[in-house]
């Protein structure tokens, strides 16, 4: 099956930050995916912007490189590639001077659609966009695009959007959140809203629990600063799993569009019960005396977390009575990002065999081997009576659409382009972040007053206090693997 290529109009896309990680590793690989898939406008250019005085032609050897360590480009001819970085030039800019915007002005096309994105360190964001405002680049066809972390607090993100609305529209503001731009995420609301199957068994008279895992097996790969200052519940919870939480959860919106999404998901944070501090685990990996979270951060005594799990309620008419369990930890056995919706036992079993009255279960898993299953209980095949086993209805996309080709490529190439097209329902709104980080706020103040992480083994499910958690309701964690 082949992907349908939207056209997207010409643009200009503004890259500040344009030397660094995100946009090297993220950024220019996406860009070149759309102009594989035949997307990216022939004249669209791509404005890279940091402090560094280099040339236009160093930047695009830099741009190809990001392509040949990202991309794998062996295949590709060098034609392409030429094509490709000639729609990139670059202009040297500091944030704290005046110097050179007139360049970034000159280079601005006024016909064509602008993105500013700030794929810089969060404390230059205000400073960025007061200057494209100041220097007047911005024009009603510009957006701007901002990126996690978005505030550390429900305070502080106020400040970020407040900020932000000094010169922008909400219309004109997207924040990117990766995990909406995974296929799977979208799967997930195709799933629940475009079959007749599931929508009337999903709420707490047929659902027993939802678990939502993404576990990690890198450790803090030289984030150790930020990630000392941030730990799981804010790096992973308040953002991604939220996410998930939200689209599993929400009611559905009378229409596939942004506003009316990003309503629904709102109403659900907005229904989320306060987390009492038994419903908390925080733990921290430890391998040996020299490999660990606290050599990892480079500090000794630190109560940051690198695993969290709660358990959490959604207080509405739907879910009440069904908790939701979310983990998320590094250095974990192995990498798994996935809902897992567990079914109530059947009511009345009329066979003999215990294993009828297995769980239905749904697996919806994002990575790695992005694909849906349902757990369904048949009649174990041959004679020997009526024994029941339970199988996987097994949706896994990759072969059955032929999606090998979105494993190679990233959220942000469906994500940038939502940004030129303007279609904002892949992105959280401010009101979504502020409410997000209020509820974690509470949960956080709980942590640095009560809580001293758990130690767990490096590689292994997370500490032993977290099966303590679902024992306790008599449940069990999914297994990672
Ligand atoms: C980032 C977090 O937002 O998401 C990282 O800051 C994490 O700590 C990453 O590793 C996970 O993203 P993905 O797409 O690899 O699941």
């Amino acid at each position: 099956m082949v992907s349908r290529i939207i056209q997207v109009p010409s643009f200009d896309l503004v890259v500040f930050g344009a030397t660094g990680d995100l946009a090297q590793r993220k950024i220019f690989p996406a860009l070149y995916g759309r102009l594989l898939a035949g997307q990216m406008p022939s004249n669209a250019k791509v404005i890279g912007i940091a402090r560094q005085d280099i040339s236009t032609n160093k930047f695009r050897m830099l741009v190809r490189k990001s392509l040949d360590v990202y991309f794998q480009l062996s295949s590709v001819s060098d034609k392409l590639i030429n094509s490709f970085l000639q729609c990139f030039v670059y202009v040297s800019v500091d944030a704290n001077s005046d110097k050179n915007w007139d360049l970034v002005r000159s280079e601005l096309r006024p016909d064509k659609i602008r993105a500013f994105y700030l794929s810089v360190a969060p404390e230059l964001f205000d400073k960025l966009a007061a200057k494209i405002f100041a220097k007047g680049l911005s024009t009603e066809n510009s957006r701007i695009v901002v990126e996690k972390p978005l505030g550390s607090n429900e305070k502080s993100a106020k400040a970020l959007n407040g900020m932000l609305r000094n010169y922008f529209k909400e219309g004109q503001i997207y924040r990117i959140d990766h995990y909406l731009g995974k296929e799977t995420v979208q799967n997930l609301m195709a799933l629940r809203f475009s079959n007749v199957l599931f929508e009337p068994l999903w709420n707490s008279k047929f659902i027993d629990h939802v678990q939502i895992t993404v576990s990690e097996k890198i450790g803090v790969q030289g984030r150790g600063a930020y990630y000392n200052k941030t730990g799981a519940l804010k790096d992973m919870v308040q953002n991604h799993i939220m996410q998930l939480l939200c689209l599993t959860a929400m009611e559905p919106p009378s229409q596939f569009v942004s506003d009316l999404v990003r309503d629904e998901k709102l109403k659900v944070i907005k229904s989320l019960g306060t987390v009492s501090e038994l419903d908390i685990v925080t733990g921290q990996y430890w391998e040996n005396s020299s490999e660990n979270f606290f050599r990892d951060v480079g500090d000794q005594n630190t109560k940051v977390e690198s695993y969290v799990a709660l358990k959490v309620s959604v207080n509405n008419l739907r879910w009440s009575g069904t908790p939701f369990y979310l983990r998320t930890g590094k250095k974990m056995r192995d990498q798994v990002s996935e809902i897992a919706i567990i079914f109530k036992e059947i009511s009345h079993s009329i066979f003999d065999d215990q294993k009828a009255k297995a769980r239905n279960k749904l697996i919806i898993r994002l990575q790695p081997n992005d694909g849906i299953t349902l757990k369904t209980n048949i009649k174990d095949p041959g004679l020997g009576g009526m024994r029941i086993t339970s199988v996987p209805l097994d949706m896994t996309f990759a072969e059955a659409l032929d999606i090998n080709r979105y494993k190679v490529a990233n959220a942000y190439e469906r994500l940038i382009m939502d940004v030129i097209r303007g279609d904002q329902t892949l992105f959280m709104r401010g009101d979504e972040v502020e409410e997000a980080w209020k509820w974690i706020d509470n949960i956080s103040r709980q942590i640095s007053s009560n809580q001293i992480p758990d130690r767990y083994a490096s590689y292994s499910s997370g500490p032993e206090s977290s099966d303590l958690l679902l024992d306790r309701d008599g449940r069990k964690w999914r297994s990672i693997k």
